[in-house]
């Protein structure tokens, strides 16, 4: 579904991504994994057009991703979050939702088309839309609350339920666990599961090993900008690059027990 092939990616003279080829294949759910610093979220800005390949090519579904405008990737199936939450947060659950529905192709232009009965369902129809979302993301009963009042897990869900306004095929996770307590975790990839249950696909960057051990069928490990390795998870647990890579780390994150990001 998602090919990166040979993709660097130079910030000045700093190698970020030194020819990472990486192919992510149609359904489930993949992890990228590796140290702070190690390059994960310049790989999804490269996917989404936020950033422009310094060398390589990226091709999602067949198609060359090269100079495309971010929106129009969008626009391909491609959605993603944000490490830094990005919702807004005077407005309500289910207003933040159906901005994000608005930015699909078919329903403002068409909307504004439209005698104004017909109109009207569209609107009754998106507002049902968004309240499914935030459903799938276990926010529905918070729908009308301002998104600001929700707490930093609920808040990482709205982000989910916009990217999955989008109609994604391969949705991107940045980190979406990051700050969230036990439970909040256990919660959160159940709703992961559940997402991916279905066409979608999800590539997915995590801190909290046991999160990727427990959920992804695959993981790729980055280490300083390059690919250390690459398979099911636990043969990247028994991996010594791996462990060697996450050495000077909490012991725990490698364990999978602990729940601490670092
Ligand atoms: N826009 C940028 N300009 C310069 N350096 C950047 C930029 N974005 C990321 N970097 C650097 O690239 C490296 C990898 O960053 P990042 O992809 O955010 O890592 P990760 O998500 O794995 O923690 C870091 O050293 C970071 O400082
Ligand atoms: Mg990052």
């Amino acid at each position: 579904m998602l090919t990166l092939n040979k993709v660097s990616k130079n910030f000045g003279g700093l190698k970020v991504l030194v020819e990472l080829s990486l192919t992510v294949a149609e359904r489930g759910i993949f992890g990228l994994i590796g140290p702070n610093g190690a390059g994960k979220t310049t790989v999804f800005n490269l996917i989404t057009g936020l950033l422009t390949p310094s060398a390589g090519t990226i091709e999602f579904l067949g198609q060359s991703l090269d100079g495309m405008a971010p929106f129009k990737i969008t626009r391909c199936g491609v959605a993603r979050t944000f490490q830094n939450i990005r919702v807004f947060k005077e407005m309500t659950l289910l207003e933040n939702v159906l901005v994000a529905l608005g930015d699909r192709p078919s329903y403002s232009a068409l909307s504004m088309l439209l005698p104004l009965p017909s109109h009207r369902r569209a609107e009754a129809r998106e507002r049902e839309r968004a309240r499914e979302l935030l459903f799938r993301v276990g926010l529905a009963d918070k729908a009308e609350r301002c998104a600001g009042t929700l707490s930093y897990g609920e808040q990482r869900r709205l982000e989910i339920a916009r990217a999955l306004a989008t109609g994604p095929k391969l949705l991107l996770l940045d980190e979406p666990a990051a700050g969230m307590n036990s439970v909040e975790k256990d919660n959160l990839m159940g709703e992961i599961l559940k997402v991916s249950d279905g066409a979608l696909s999800i590539l997915i960057i995590e801190h909290d090993m046991r999160f990727v051990m427990e959920i992804c069928q695959r993981i790729a490990v980055l280490n300083f900008g390059r690919l250390i390795a690459q398979g099911r998870p636990e043969e990247i647990r028994a991996n010594p690059e791996v462990i060697e890579a996450y050495l000077g780390q909490d012991d725990d994150v490698i364990d999978g027990r602990s729940g601490a990001a670092s």
